[in-house]
């Protein structure tokens, strides 16, 4: 096992050779092949494994992913990545709770995404989106990542909970940190563990002494059944907010993005129409099915089997809806991006109790993103002397587009 405890960095970082019996998600070629390796994985046997992390396994059927999400009784979510099994994790609700008590703090959250609330933000959005294109006007290069797709949601989850956007280098970078070193450095993780929990202490007793009509006010007085949220989960939900609400958007957009980068065609049937027809709407879905972005995972706390692979107490799971997508069982033609796919029940927001709360919000912004895009600059290419560099891991996408906007 390449597992030692007396170690803060232990972790194994040999490269992968064996994806069936030594996956790791951190491993260099996770980020950018990650689609053909849950492929190959997947002609061999419904369950991969490996001992990196202690022991951890990987379904990559839509039939395994799906039966592990509706399974709370034999998993819990209080560890929802794979890491070092002594890795310190900080509560997040309600993604971290387990029922009976998940609902509640699901149900305190659900209100501030509700489908009204979220259309309300259209108007703000796309203007936000021209900003940022207005920006690139007389250019004949860009960095799609660095001057796009990675502003935009945290524009979205500044505006909608009151979290200032002058933070967002500090959040990305918290982000990055947690999701790229933490999993294998206890140290990196309980460095930034405290570096949030001090911001987002100070920012909620900020809307005690001096309230605004806001989610972080709302959150700081948060009560559920008439009793009060203690002070550790109420940092926890925005915690979530943080590292739920802006990589995870910004891989969409950028893949979406990096995709439609190298397929003019789709492209010019997508302008060609307006931005309420269903094309834009199956094309955006199918971005989403296609590069989710997010793999979660839980701990298993029952004896139980995945797709009759045992697993036991104590073992990890990886939750790969990314891989269940894929699955050709579940989609047909699975492996081709289809513009205007009609029967597409993908699970890039998860499946069962926990499914994504802001999917209302993601959709929106990835959708505007991109028709906003497109539109100025219909013939925009990937420049192909730059390599792209894909974030691996928890939450998989691209960190630099780089583009000929060929106006
Ligand atoms: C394309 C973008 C996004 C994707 C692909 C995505 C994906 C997911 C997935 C797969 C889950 C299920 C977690 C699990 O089963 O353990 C989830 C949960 C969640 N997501 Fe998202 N998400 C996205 C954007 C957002 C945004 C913008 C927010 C806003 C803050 C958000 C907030 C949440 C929350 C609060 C949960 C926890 C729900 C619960 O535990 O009941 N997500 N998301």
């Amino acid at each position: 096992m390449a597992y030692d405890a007396a170690d803060t960095d232990q972790v194994d970082h040999e490269p992968v050779t064996d994806w069936v019996n030594d996956w790791d998600w951190l491993d260099d070629q996770w980020g950018s092949n990650a689609i053909d390796i849950w492929n190959q994985v997947r002609e061999q046997c419904p369950v991969a494994s490996t001992e990196r992390y202690g022991r951890a396994f990987m379904p990559v059927t839509m039939e395994g992913v799906s039966a592990v999400a509706n399974d709370t009784e034999n998993y819990s979510s209080i560890w929802v990545n794979v890491s070092r099994p002594d890795s310190p994790r900080a509560p997040a609700p309600p993604i971290t709770s387990d029922p009976p008590e998940h609902h509640g703090h699901r149900r305190l959250l659900l209100p501030w995404f509700n489908p009204k609330k979220v259309a309300e933000m259209e108007g703000v959005m796309r203007q936000y989106c021209r900003d940022l294109i207005a920006k690139l006007d007389g250019s004949d290069t860009a960095e799609l990542s660095e001057q796009y797709s990675q502003n935009i949601p945290v524009f979205g989850i500044c505006h909608l909970t009151g979290l200032p956007e002058s933070d967002a280098d500090l959040y990305r970078d918290w982000i990055s940190r947690n999701f790229q070193l933490g999993p294998k450095n206890n140290a990196v993780k309980l460095e930034i563990m405290h570096e949030m929990t001090e911001n987002i202490s100070a920012i909620l007793q900020d809307r005690l002494d001096t309230p605004r009509d806001d989610m972080l006010t709302y959150i700081a007085n948060a009560e559920i059944d008439d009793e009060p949220v203690s002070w550790d989960l109420k940092v926890g939900y925005v915690r979530l907010q943080i590292i739920a609400g802006i990589d995870t958007t910004w891989s969409a957009i950028g893949s979406g993005l990096w995709h439609f980068a190298q397929h003019p065609e789709q492209v010019a049937q997508l302008v060609a129409v307006e931005n309420d027809h269903m094309l834009w709407n199956t094309a955006s879905e199918e971005v989403l099915r296609y590069y989710a972005p997010v793999t979660m995972a839980r701990k298993v706390i029952g004896e139980t089997e995945v797709s009759g692979c045992p697993v036991h107490p104590g073992d990890q799971m990886l939750l790969t809806f990314p891989a269940a997508n894929h699955d050709p069982d579940a989609f047909e033609d699975a492996d081709q991006f289809q513009l205007d796919r009609a029967k597409n029940r993908h699970v890039a927001f998860g499946l069962g109790v926990h499914r994504c709360v802001g999917s209302n919000l993601a959709r929106l912004e990835l959708l505007v993103a991109l028709q906003e895009f497109l539109r100025a600059f219909p013939n925009y290419s990937l420049d192909t002397t730059k390599e792209t560099v894909w974030a691996n891991g928890q939450v998989r996408g691209p960190r630099n587009i780089p583009v000929l906007l060929n106006k």
